[in-house]
């Protein structure tokens, strides 16, 4: 039952590389640069590092392939993917449907962090930051921009503005050009930042921390780490999915997921390694938690040489990380109007573009005292912020990936799967490797997701 051809080839990457430089962007974003450092000081290092490594190669790869396949072999957005698949059982759409609605949920929260990424590159441009080194002056910059409606609207706006700008182009002319550039891009800033960082005292130490043994590693640390494996990788809620549904038959589709996650890892690690030695340099920890790269590291750099340049330099990175990623999550929503309204990619994107933002209007307020900021952190414990994230990272996200793992590892016709695996592939011409993957994708993963959502749940 093959569903190909009835894609136009301007529905498809121009190249494979286009697909590794459009999916790597949509992995590498805030995640890598922002969440991964700061998880990973809290953490204590070296532990948590060795063991993120190890859930990205037995859950994120073998989820990635699981995901990519099913776009490929389906040619459709992660909703038409499901059904077609799936004919005499409904159930499954759900799981396609789930996923768009995180997606959303996900973008519209993500653009105002990104947002904050926005502002601090503006200020590094005007030379806005306090002229002494004293850090509650650091704390309160940050603090009054979270807390002001006005200017995480306007960054919001502004983000969003370009998304859509480059979504609204197409997946060859608008996706992957953008891809291609910002990527080649975003490695040479932090191949150039990391340079700077190894020229600094704190380079030393920064290594030690992380890749030594470490004493702080809980079951909490070892939950994180496989948590924010998923959603580093972009799993779990049909990215791939539909990144992969604009790929040829003649593509790769396990080689190229391991080049993702390879490129993946190594800008999380590149972060880490840019940003530790930068705190080390003026003796402060790592284990600042969410305002590391906006307190510490601008306090930190601002005393070291070539201080503004290297700001400058660390948010355009930042700006370019969270856009290819913002980018994917209006392609995945937009490829679902487009395939299940035959809407064109015009009113598709222009239509998502605006939902999105308006829902992003109650995150970009939560850091006021309003209704969606102190109100409901009095009533429900969350900003309506913390609320977005913490459905989508630790329900959505996990439910979508047991969905997608379930769906290939079972429901998918046995022959369509091995074909799709070995495919021009020369590593999936191992059996082995084919049968561990299916064994990982059948038990292995839906079992081990099952468990972190258990103890989010607070049952252990
Ligand atoms: N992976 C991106 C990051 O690390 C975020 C992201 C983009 C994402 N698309 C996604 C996360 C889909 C989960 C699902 O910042």
């Amino acid at each position: 039952m093959t569903e190909q051809g009835n894609r136009k080839s301007s529905n498809h990457w121009k190249s494979s590389l286009g697909f590794v430089a459009a999916a790597a962007g949509s992995a590498v974003g805030l995640g890598n640069i922002w969440k991964f450092p700061y998880i990973a000081g809290q953490n204590g290092g070296g532990t948590f590092v060795l063991f993120y490594l190890l859930c990205i190669a037995i859950f994120g790869i073998p989820i990635m392939i699981a995901e990519v396949m099913l776009g490929r072999t389906t040619q459709s957005s992660p909703l038409r993917a499901f059904q077609r698949l799936s004919t005499r059982n409904y159930g499954w759409q759900f799981v396609g449907l789930l996923g768009i609605f995180a997606g959303i949920l996900i973008l519209s929260y993500y653009s105002i962090v990104a947002g904050w990424g926005l502002h601090y590159l503006f200020l590094s441009l005007v030379g806005g930051f306090p002229q002494d080194n004293n850090p509650q002056a650091y704390t309160d910059l940050f603090d009054s921009l979270v807390q002001s409606a006005r200017l995480n609207i306007w960054w919001h706006s502004v983000f969003m503005a370009i998304t859509t700008c480059v979504v609204l182009r197409g997946i060859r002319g608008g996706i992957e050009r953008f891809a291609n550039w910002g990527m080649l891009a975003l490695f040479i800033l932090l191949g150039m930042l990391a340079i700077y960082a190894s020229t600094l005292s704190g380079f030393v130490p920064a290594v030690k921390f992380l890749f030594a043994f470490s004493e702080n590693f809980t079951w909490t640390s070892a939950l994180e780490a496989l948590g924010h494996a998923f959603f580093s990788l972009s799993l779990g809620i049909g990215v791939m999915l539909t990144y992969g549904s604009y790929l040829q038959r003649h593509d790769d589709v396990v080689g190229t997921s391991i080049a993702i996650a390879i490129a993946d890892t190594v800008v999380a690690i590149g972060a880490c390694l840019v940003l530790f030695p930068i705190a080390f340099s003026v003796g402060l920890e790592p284990s600042a938690g969410p305002g590391l790269i906006f307190i510490n590291i601008p306090l930190a750099l601002l005393q070291l040489p070539f201080g503004r340049i290297g700001l400058l330099v660390f948010f355009l990175l930042l700006l370019l990380a969270a856009l290819t990623s913002a980018i994917s999550l209006l392609e995945m929503a937009v490829a679902f109007l487009i395939d299940s309204l035959s809407w064109s990619r015009s009113v598709a994107g222009f239509t998502m573009a605006i939902f999105i933002y308006l829902l992003g209007i109650p995150s970009a307020i939560s850091g006021g005292t309003g209704f969606f900021g102190a109100g409901l952190k009095q009533s429900l414990g969350m900003t309506w912020f913390e609320g977005a994230d913490y459905l989508a990272s630790n329900w959505l996200l996990p439910l979508g990936g047991i969905g997608i793992s379930l769906f290939v590892g079972w429901q998918l016709n046995s022959h369509q799967r091995l074909n799709e695996f070995s495919n021009n592939s020369r590593i999936g011409s191992l059996a082995w490797l084919y049968s561990s993957w299916l064994l990982i994708i059948r038990w292995l993963s839906p079992i081990v997701i099952t468990i972190i959502m258990l103890h989010n749940l607070g049952v252990f």
